[in-house]
């Protein structure tokens, strides 16, 4: 992505993100008025009319929300301007749980305690936007990003509604992530768009990182089969089959004594 020489923001050469619609470049600012490196989305050349709509969607809602838990803006284009782009803080270090899952070791996996804790920071940072009237409607393992202390920031409200607005057409155009999404924000779906929306996406966020897996599409349909390894899979992902094991090992360690027992008084009768 060509960032316009006239803006005061320039490319340190490093892509954060990229996708179909924007792409996120890291850069510092070029007047001396922010120090340090700030992270500058910009929406591809040459899409339409929509995707226009939605990014100047985007600036409106992550202007009006403020929480830790939410990435902040710095500044923005106006809406009339042919390049459009934000730039907001550059959360150093921060991982999207895409990329933490993806990876060798997923700290969440079979850690119940420590995906609640990621999960509560979510549902406190949702219920902030729900104030404004919000609804993110994209929450997905690529849209939030974890920091080294375990915090998180939310981002992507490139789909977002806002007070109650029109609903727009999202997997048509391939935006939006499947099996996240609520089925009422799906293109053509009926249902009302609401905070329960987004907590849809947060569960199934939260059955990601705990399993290492990604999520069922919502049509799927079960069979007795897959439900009971379904069933054994969380088992196993929440460590009871730990539990099973340690039982399990106590009663052979009993077992070990009393075969000792039999030895030593055998070993008694014959040595008498
Ligand atoms: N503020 C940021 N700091 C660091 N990385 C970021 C930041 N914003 C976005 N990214 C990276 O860029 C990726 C894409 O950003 P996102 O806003 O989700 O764009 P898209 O609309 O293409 O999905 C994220 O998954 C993340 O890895
Ligand atoms: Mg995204």
């Amino acid at each position: 992505m060509k960032i316009l020489s006239s803006l005061k923001w320039k490319s340190t050469g490093k892509t954060l993100g990229q996708g179909g619609q924007a792409s996120v470049v890291e850069v510092t600012n070029e007047t001396g008025e922010f120090s340090g490196t700030f992270a500058l989305k910009g929406l591809a050349k040459g899409k339409p009319k929509q995707a226009y709509e939605r990014f100047a969607r985007e600036i409106e809602a992550i202007k009006q929300i403020r929480h830790s838990s939410i990435i902040q803006i710095i500044d923005h284009s106006n809406p009339t301007d042919e390049f459009q782009f934000y730039v907001m803080e550059f959360v150093e270090g921060a991982k999207s749980l895409k990329h933490i899952l993806s990876g060798s070791k997923n700290p969440y996996y079979a850690n119940p305690q420590k995906s609640l804790q990621l999960f509560i920071q979510l549902v406190e940072a949702i219920y902030n936007w729900s104030e404004s009237n919000i609804v993110h409607r994209d929450l997905s393992l690529g849209n939030v990003l974890v920091l080294s202390d375990d915090s998180i920031k939310v981002i992507d409200f490139g789909i977002c509604q806002i007070d109650g607005g029109d609903t727009i057409t999202l997997i048509d155009e391939g935006v939006g992530t499947p099996n996240y999404m609520a089925p009422e924000c799906e293109s053509g779906a009926l249902g009302e768009v609401s905070i329960a929306s987004d907590l849809y996406s947060a569960g199934k966020i939260l059955w990601s990182i705990v399993t290492s897996m990604n999520a069922f599409p919502v049509n799927l349909q079960y069979s007795d089969k897959n439900q009971s390894q379904i069933f054994y899979l969380i088992l196993q992902r929440l460590g009871i089959f730990n539990i099973f094991l340690r039982k399990l090992s106590v009663r052979t360690l009993k077992i070990d004594v009393k075969m000792q027992r039999k030895r030593s008084i055998l070993h008694d009768v014959f040595n008498s």
